[in-house]
């Protein structure tokens, strides 16, 4: 957020700087004969900087300039910070008026239609979609606008659209892959009546699975749907453009509606008036121990809890798991007291405003204590915070 927050500052603080060397070539003009015989070369040299100075800026206000108009990739890096915080932006920034050029459509034989229903938390999600992006794109198939999970811990019942800028998904990615809201009619007629392929992809495979499997089976069904997408492509080890296209996804095609970055906007502006503030991902939740069996400090009750939540999930495989083994070999989030010591030991302020950006802490009430006691200023609840705004 700061980044380009800073750079304007640099701007005014250069500009004024460029006013006051233009003023003081004024001067030297207007005084001309003292300041001429006493130093002729000292003057030129003053000129030649103030020329270069005003070329310089000339040329930064015209890309400047252009960055408006050419929209995300000039100057354009941190779409939260080139408005200025002021309340007139802040309340209704609309992006899908920025005018933006759009980049030329990709032409390719279409192989089929590629349908993903994502699994997990939005962050997992979102990391799903990157790679099915990067899927479709080097199966040259059409793929459909990603489902999401309405079934996870988080019961969450957003579709895509209502988290993330749908248009701008498809449009900004144009030039790789053609993403439609939906199927054709006739292919979406053939899949209500269940004429399609289903499966879960495998998990951690590199681009020729999905060459040698997936491509196979699109040709053949012209209709695929993945049904998971965790994990289901490598991380490490592929071609470059893959990995380059995963990055243009996550940071440039997939931006939060309106609505959210405004949230975020506020939520920024509310932390600021009391200073500066941490952001702490505290990923101690219920569904995060229960997963992890990390169980460290729990009571019997809640261990038993945890443990029949486990148990309870036909997708978390391992079941028996020992707590303080796992613990030993670094498998473990942070507890809340561990993080308390860390930020200690980094020599965090402890009047620094802390706000834990996850869901509710496991055991909230008592487990964040110790964090409290360390750390006056936790802002753990977003209601009260944003209550307090009112
Ligand atoms: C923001 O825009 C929406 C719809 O365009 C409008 O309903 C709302 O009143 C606007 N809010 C402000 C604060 O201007
Ligand atoms: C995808 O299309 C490109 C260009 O149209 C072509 O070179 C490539 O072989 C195609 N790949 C597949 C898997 O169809
Ligand atoms: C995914 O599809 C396979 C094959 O049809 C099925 O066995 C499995 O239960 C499905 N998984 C989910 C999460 O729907
Ligand atoms: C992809 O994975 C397969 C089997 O896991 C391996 O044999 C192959 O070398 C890998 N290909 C690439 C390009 O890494
Ligand atoms: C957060 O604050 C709101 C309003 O003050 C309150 O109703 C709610 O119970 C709090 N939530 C938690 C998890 O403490």
């Amino acid at each position: 957020m700061c980044k380009l927050e800073d750079s304007n500052e640099k701007i005014e603080v250069k500009e004024g700087n460029w006013v006051t060397r233009m003023k003081f070539l004024g001067e030297v003009r207007v005084g001309n004969t003292k300041f001429f015989t006493a130093s002729h070369a000292k003057l030129k040299l003053w000129i030649l900087r103030a020329i270069t100075t005003l070329l310089l800026w000339t040329c930064i206000i015209q890309l400047v300039a252009l960055g408006e108009v050419w929209g995300p990739n000039l100057l354009k890096s941190w779409p939260s910070c080139s408005n200025p915080p002021d309340a007139r932006t802040e309340a209704n920034v609309s992006f899908p008026s920025r005018k933006v050029q759009l980049p030329p459509k990709r032409v390719y034989k279409n192989n089929g239609y590629l349908l993903v229903s994502c699994n997990g938390g939005l962050n997992q999600m979102r990391a799903a979609i990157c790679d099915m992006v990067a899927i479709a794109r080097h199966l040259n198939v059409t793929l459909i606008v990603p489902e999401l999970d309405k079934t996870s811990f988080w019961a969450d019942p957003s579709n895509f659209q209502d988290i993330f800028d749908v248009d701008h998904f498809i449009s900004s990615l144009r030039d790789e892959v053609r993403i439609l809201k939906e199927l054709p009619p006739g292919l979406k007629r053939k899949v209500e009546l269940g004429m399609f392929y289903e499966l879960p992809p495998i998990s951690w495979s590199n681009i020729s699975y999905y060459h040698q499997q997936i491509l196979p089976l699109l040709k053949r069904h012209k209709v695929v749907r993945l049904n998971r997408t965790d994990a289901r492509l490598a991380n490490n080890d592929l071609p470059f453009e893959i990995q380059k296209l995963r990055c243009r996804v996550n940071f440039h095609s997939l931006r939060f509606t309106a609505r959210i970055e405004e949230m975020g906007r506020k939520l920024v502006r509310i932390l600021r008036q009391n200073g500066p503030f941490l952001v702490l991902h505290l990923r101690y939740e219920m569904d995060m121990l229960s997963f992890s069996g990390c169980t460290r400090g729990c009571s019997n009750e809640e261990v038993d809890e945890l443990t029949r939540m486990r148990h309870a999930n036909p997708w978390w495989k391992e079941k028996a798991i020992d707590s303080e083994l796992k613990r030993r070999e670094g498998l473990c989030p942070l507890t809340p007291e561990e993080a308390a010591l860390v930020l200690t030991a980094l020599g965090i302020d402890h009047n620094v405003q802390i706000y834990i950006a996850a869901g509710e802490i496991y055991s909230q009430e008592r487990r964040l204590r110790p964090l409290a006691a360390a750390f006056r200023n936790l802002v753990s609840n977003i209601s009260r915070l944003f209550a307090s705004l009112y």
